[in-house]
């Protein structure tokens, strides 16, 4: 779980682009836990001695599901597992790792702390942004295929530039490599 810089802080993306974006903020939510998903719930929380220790895997079927947490997901997870809508929503603001709003299909961390910094993060930073179409941090692409955000640390400082495209790591980026990168995603 990365420590994205702001992604709370971020523009809110302009183009909503993961599946069931209709969702979005304050529309109606259609349930996420319905046939299938509801059974792998069920036998997941199966697994936990109270429920509320299924919240963190639950978050995560529903941002797999939908792409990212939407207010409906927070409300119908608070339901399940016998919590407050307000837990849930303390829990998905205080991990990074859940997307409080629709990102592009593939969501891409760039770290920009010091030691990567020295060694050309930012121009690495502005290759994405120009290669996907983005233009700016925290927006996504017009495609619905890209989202860039700058992150803190990475852990492998000694191969600057690291860079997560979703649940990816790629060292070693550097401006010249992204196009190649991002020809290899779907
Ligand atoms: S500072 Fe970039 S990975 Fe540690």
């Amino acid at each position: 779980m990365s420590a994205a810089r702001e992604e709370g802080g971020l523009h809110a993306p302009a183009h909503a682009s993961h599946g069931s974006s209709a969702h979005a903020h304050g529309g109606t939510h259609t349930p996420i836990f319905s046939g299938e998903r509801r059974k792998q719930l069920d036998e997941l929380l199966a697994r936990y001695p109270n429920k509320m220790a299924g919240l963190l895997p639950a978050l995560w079927m529903a941002q797999e599901a939908e792409g990212w947490v939407s207010e409906g997901a927070m409300a119908e997870i608070a339901g399940l597992l016998e919590l407050t809508p307000a837990y849930v929503k303390g829990v998905v603001t205080f991990y990074t790792m859940y997307h409080q709003h629709p990102v592009g299909r593939h969501f891409i961390q760039v770290c920009t702390t010091s030691p990567c910094g020295v060694c050309g993060a930012e121009d690495v930073v502005k290759s994405f942004l120009k290669h996907t179409g983005c233009g700016e941090l925290g927006v996504t692409s017009n495609d619905g295929k890209y989202t860039v955000i700058e992150v803190e640390c990475l852990g492998a400082c000694g191969f600057a530039t690291p860079i997560m495209i979703n649940q990816d790591f790629i060292e070693s980026v550097t401006p010249e490599r992204v196009p190649e990168i991002l020809g290899k995603l779907k």
